[in-house]
């Protein structure tokens, strides 16, 4: 075996040592804080409801109307005929007693199906990257002096989260469960041989983040003496003394982590067959969060420099860039560049977009202060260098990783854009639901590029409701259809165009309305598979109709993620010959980040955000002109 390095228990007892200092709190402390008075709102949340099965039914066969012709729609109304009148009712009635013993019926079941037994690579695939607006350093001074602020700023709100002064977030006058808020932090995805796990080391109180630098991994304990947290000056100057000792590349271990799950499960149990590999990666896991302090991308056109930069945060940029620089299967992987380039990677398992934007927005209302909060800590440690013994096999497996890793990363298409036109604002004076308007673009724009309808994914927020998670809107729907087709037909005069565009957005604000109120179809139907396969029972015939399959294969895969900031959200397609679509919808503009594979001959990223941008400002002139009319 090739030691690279050799076993230094030594420092595997430093670490520990470092790692006791904030062990003393115990966890009761933290579990009576959680039910304290002050989370009396969340305790108080309605349980997510098992819609009534006839509406499901109802709703799902409305929904593939557009998707098939006459003879599958036929078929499909006898398929679900069949199951509404065997099936059907025992697996409700099985799928209601569970809900009425769980918080929640569906969160275990969504972390399990949705994250934890996918195979693939979390990257691209899984974990979502958020741009941040471009800082205004430049070097390597101002690098680390805006990545000290950038920690402050965390470990800020993480005190806020212990000591839960966080502000309870609403949707109107409704209150949300803020449960995945407290996920973002001391949490990791761990990998398995047939399926992942997921854990929240908070009980443990780390005080330590895990800062990566020319793939050179080093805990950095951000809290001195008397739990006090660093000022920024006292961990800029931890960051230099980190970079300082990180000037030659290390064999990038993180690149692990971008491997396909079940590949990465078996060289993770290699991995922590040795101790000193064993406590690195565990210090990485409990860790509060990744810094990764970033190499710049050099050299690229002024035309797709955002986009390069986004794909600096979904996946590192190639193996030889940052894609090394990295643990994916960290919660919250902080990147910053020396070019004033900044974003997030998120492991998704345990938290959407916007409880990320929240950490995100006082972060960045933090920096923008620009103000020395901290009062200097005293018994501050220096940086510990997190050893890693990597043998011939292991090197081997790098190797692998890197291959894999550039393939998936060449396969994506990434564009990243701003529609500048009209924002917010605009819809709300022509009383148009904004969401609702641009999911109807959406629908225009595919419909100009491809010349059908597809089944359409936008995620629909279940925070309503105790550890609510996601349900899916199908924006695909009859008046879409029928708006994209009217649109662009010349026989068509412009008013019925807009009636057909108001039902086509007021259609879709209803579905919204009906899926956020836990009355969706997706999660119903899979709860009712799912309540099949736990209690042995045959699935379903409606499961395996070509119907269902259909209306499962997001060809647009969407979803709104807003900020006050410039900053946009991003994953890959979900179906290989199909778009992956998030927006942030500001008042006088949108962000776009529109994702596609290039294996794929049918899509392009470009095109389709100019189609989605021409769209969105052909139904503005068609809006604003009948608005001037009635003027
Ligand atoms: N006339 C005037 N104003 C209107 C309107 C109308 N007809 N319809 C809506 N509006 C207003 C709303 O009141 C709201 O106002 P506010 O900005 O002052 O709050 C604003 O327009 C936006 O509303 P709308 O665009 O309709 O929807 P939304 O922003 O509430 O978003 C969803 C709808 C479905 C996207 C949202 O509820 C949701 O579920 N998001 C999930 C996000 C998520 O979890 N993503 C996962 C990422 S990993």
């Amino acid at each position: 075996m090739l030691r690279l390095v050799s076993p230094q228990t030594a420092a595997v007892r430093a670490v520990k040592q470092a790692l006791s200092v904030k062990m003393d709190k115990s966890f009761n402390t933290y579990c009576r804080l959680l039910s304290s008075k002050k989370f009396t709102v969340q305790d108080s949340l309605p349980h997510l409801p098992v819609p009534p099965l006839e509406q499901t039914l109802h709703k799902y066969y409305q929904s593939i109307q557009p998707l098939l012709d006459e003879e599958e729609l036929e078929h499909t109304s006898k398929v679900i005929s069949k199951f509404k009148a065997k099936q059907g009712p025992h697996l409700q009635k099985l799928l209601e007693e569970r809900a009425k013993k769980k918080e929640n019926w569906l969160s275990d079941w969504w972390k399990s199906q949705a994250y934890l037994n996918f195979r693939s690579s979390v990257v691209i695939n899984s974990n979502p990257g958020l741009l941040l607006p471009r800082q205004n350093f430049e070097g390597l001074k101002e690098q680390l002096k805006f990545a000290a602020k950038f920690i402050s700023a965390v470990i800020d709100y993480k005190i806020m989260l212990d000591e839960k002064k966080v502000p309870p977030e609403k949707s109107g006058m409704q209150p949300l469960c803020m449960s995945q808020h407290y996920n973002l932090l001391c949490t990791s995805r761990i990998p398995g041989i047939k399926c992942d796990t997921w854990q929240n080391f908070s009980e443990e109180k780390p005080s330590h983040i895990v800062v990566i630098c020319n793939n050179h991994f080093y805990l950095l304990n951000v809290y001195g003496k008397k739990d006090r947290p660093l000022s920024i000056e006292q961990i800029y100057q931890q960051l230099k003394l980190i970079h300082s000792k990180s000037e030659e590349a290390a064999p990038p271990i993180g690149i692990l982590t971008t491997e396909n799950r079940n590949e990465w499960g078996k060289i993770y149990k290699k991995l922590m067959k040795d101790k000193v590999n064993r406590s690195s990666v565990e210090l990485i896991q409990k860790s509060i969060f990744v810094l990764c302090l970033d190499q710049s991308v050099s050299s690229i056109s002024d035309d797709n420099k955002t986009s390069v930069f986004a794909g600096q945060m979904l996946h590192g940029g190639g193996s030889h860039l940052n894609t090394g620089n990295r643990w994916f299967d960290k919660t919250l992987q902080v990147m910053i560049g020396s070019n004033g380039i900044c974003g997030v990677n998120t492991e998704h398992t345990a938290a959407e977009g916007p409880p990320v934007i929240a950490l995100i927005e006082h972060v960045l209302n933090y920096c923008y202060k620009n103000e020395e909060r901290v009062l200097p800590a005293v018994g501050i440690q220096d940086p510990i260098k997190l050893k890693f013994n990597i043998g011939s096999k292991m090197l081997e497996a790098i190797e692998n990783a890197k291959k894999n890793a550039d393939s998936l990363i060449d396969d994506l298409d990434l564009t990243i854009s701003q529609y500048k036109i009209f924002g917010k604002d605009f819809l709300k004076s022509m009383k148009l639901s904004p969401d609702a308007f641009i999911q109807v673009a959406l629908q225009l724009a595919f419909y100009r590029l491809h010349q059908e309808p597809c089944a359409t994914y936008e995620s629909a927020s279940l925070r309503r409701f105790k550890y609510g998670r996601t349900d899916t809107i199908r924006s695909c729907t009859v008046p879409s259809y029928l708006f994209t087709c009217a649109m662009d037909d010349s026989r068509v005069p412009a008013l019925e165009k807009l009636q057909f565009l108001r039902q086509a957005v007021q259609t879709h604000k209803n579905i919204s309305n009906d899926a956020i109120s836990g009355q969706g179809i997706d999660r119903h139907l899979l709860g009712i598979k799912l309540t099949a396969i736990e209690n042995g029972m045959d699935i379903p015939k409606l499961f395996m109709d070509t119907a269902y399959t259909k209306s499962m294969h997001h060809k647009l895969s969407t979803s709104q993620v807003s900020s006050k900031y410039e900053s946009i959200m991003f994953y890959g397609p979900t179906a290989p010959d199909g778009y992956g679509v998030c927006y942030n919808p500001q008042s006088a503009k949108i962000g776009f980040a529109v994702s596609a594979l290039n294996t794929s001959p049918e899509t392009c990223s470009q095109k389709m955000t100019s189609a989605i941008h021409q769209s969105l400002s052909d139904m503005h002139k068609l809006t604003s002109e009948y608005q001037m009319a009635k003027l």
